[in-house]
């Protein structure tokens, strides 16, 4: 028996040596090999909302308007014309939201303060003690059930009365957000361990400002999207440096940015111009905000020379701002680990002349990218494909391109259409994802620290309200309630995190 499990683990060793050999070339070939393995004690497993999604209350104890009210109660943005003003009313019920964490044993939780909560009018900065007190009897309760919270600042619900202001092209923001970050580390930095500047600052700009699919809805791709990233770039900096000269020393904790990224593959891997795609896309994506804080304080040069070529100015200026010497110094090196949200891969070759045609002038026809998918990926029921080779992909990007920094998943997960409790489709999707960042780990030696589930519950997810579930617990919103109800998935996810991973059965048997 001693004899055959030895051979067993022989054989294991032998085939993940290949498989690393394999997938370091190319992550697609390792898509149908599930890798048992566990992650070591101090890896930290969570799960993630944010204050519009889930808090409602949206007028409450002085909280000021802010622009997610503002575009839902507009109407003929969001499905139905629904809005967050309650959701999952977390504002009163936070302390059931603490059951479903202390039920699925989570290690940390991810959520964001809302700005007009505490600071409701920034341009005075009078701080909203009510606001302040609702998340520190949060926070405090979290931290006195052992779950570290891990706080987001900002989680695209801008104050309406700063975006009258000029938004994040009225540079006055940048104080306004060291005031604020000021407020939340000093009132709540005792309790935190893990904070993040930003959430999605591509969605912020994209879809905010470019696409104007999201709040506030404006659509100028061309422009806007760059100026205001120049801005948040430089408030997240901000911020981490008030940290880091101020708080760090008393409070030991950590400071970075969660950017979403695809990971982008090539379409033909054994085509030069299609790889060169590739990494233009992720230099367009995730290298936009990561390069300058990652790597050297600026934009990286293949984003400086498409955006220019593609402005077409007389001039040679570009659309894309440029930073000072001192900017560059100011920005490069503020970060403490990576925050990560992956849920999908893109396919990449050079764009064509139709394909630019197609797309808007600006932010993507800069890129010169063509995006595609492989029609033989599986869906989720909201659209989105699933490809778990990209996690492992995408992780190793971030080892090779910025210095294999620690990094934590801030989100990963997937929608189904109903909310149902079976939620075989969603353990299978986090069962694979979750795999391909454990052979990340064990095997391609990325340095992975954390994972986060979105989301806790069923929410409100942005233009698709309450009619797209994502939550590893149901929500029923019909019920004044908003009873909270674990889903299969939920109880899958403890034995995960009990386990630390996928533990083999053959070696623990
Ligand atoms: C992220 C956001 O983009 O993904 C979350 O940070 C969001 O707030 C989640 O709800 C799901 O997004 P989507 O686009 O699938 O609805």
């Amino acid at each position: 028996m001693l004899h055959f499990k030895r051979l067993v683990l022989l054989s294991i060793v032998v085939l993940s040596a290949l498989l690393c050999f394999v997938t370091t070339t190319d992550q697609r070939n390792s898509t149908n090999a599930f890798y048992y393995g566990v992650l070591p004690e101090n890896f930290t497993w969570g799960a993630s909302t944010a204050a519009y999604q889930i808090e409602g209350a949206w007028n409450e104890d002085g909280k000021s308007e802010n622009i997610w009210d503002r575009f839902c109660h507009e109407g003929g943005h969001i499905v139905m014309n629904l809005t967050g003003d309650v959701t999952c009313d977390s504002y009163h019920k936070w302390r059931d939201d603490i059951t479903t964490m202390n039920e699925i044993g989570l290690k940390h939780y991810r959520f964001s303060l809302s700005w007009s909560r505490i600071v409701p009018d920034p341009t005075t900065g009078v701080v909203n003690e009510a606001g302040v007190n609702f998340y520190l009897n949060f926070i405090t309760a979290v931290k006195q059930a052992g779950i570290e919270p891990m706080v987001t600042l900002f989680h695209w619900d801008l104050p309406q009365i700063l975006e009258d202001n000029g938004s994040w092209g009225n540079e006055t923001i940048i104080k306004q957000y060291q005031h604020y970050a000021d407020v939340a580390f000093s009132r709540f930095g005792h309790l935190v361990k893990y904070w993040l500047t930003f959430n999605e600052p591509w969605v912020t700009t994209w879809m905010g400002y470019g696409t104007g699919q999201y709040a506030p809805g404006t659509k100028q791709p061309a422009t806007l999207p760059y100026l205001y990233a120049h801005t948040i770039i430089k408030c997240h900096a901000t911020a981490w440096r008030l940290y880091d000269t101020t708080y760090r020393a008393r409070f030991n904790g950590m400071v970075s940015i969660t950017l979403n990224t695809n990971f982008y593959a090539p379409k033909n891997s054994s085509k030069p111009e299609d790889v060169e795609a590739a990494e233009r896309a992720a230099q367009f994506m995730v290298g936009w905000f990561a390069h300058p804080i990652y790597v050297d304080g600026d934009y990286s040069q293949v984003m400086k020379d498409y955006v220019r070529r593609n402005t077409n100015s007389t001039d040679g200026s570009s659309r894309l701002p440029t930073f000072t010497d001192t900017d560059k110094l100011f920005i490069k090196g503020t970060f403490d680990y990576f925050g990560l949200n992956h849920y999908t891969t893109s396919l990449c070759e050079p764009s064509d002349a139709a394909h630019q045609a197609s797309v808007p002038k600006g932010y993507l026809g800069d890129m010169e990218v063509k995006l595609t998918v492989d029609p033989t990926w599986p869906k989720s029921p909201s659209g989105s494909y699933i490809v778990p080779w990209g996690m492992r992909g995408i992780l190793n990007f971030i080892r090779t391109h910025y210095n294999n920094t620690p990094v934590i998943v801030t989100e990963n997960g997937l929608s189904d259409p109903n909310g149902t409790l079976n939620d075989q489709f969603r353990i299978q999707y986090l069962r694979s994802y979750i795999d391909e960042l454990i052979k990340a780990v064990l095997i391609d030696k990325c340095n992975v620290i954390g994972y986060t589930v979105w989301t806790l519950m069923d929410n409100f997810e942005w233009t698709s309200a309450i009619t797209k579930k994502m939550g590893l617990y149901y929500v029923d919103f019909d019920d004044p309630q908003r009873r909270r109800v674990a889903k299969q998935s939920a109880m899958w996810y403890k034995r995960v995190i009990a386990d630390r991973g996928f533990p083999d059965p053959v070696l623990i048997g």
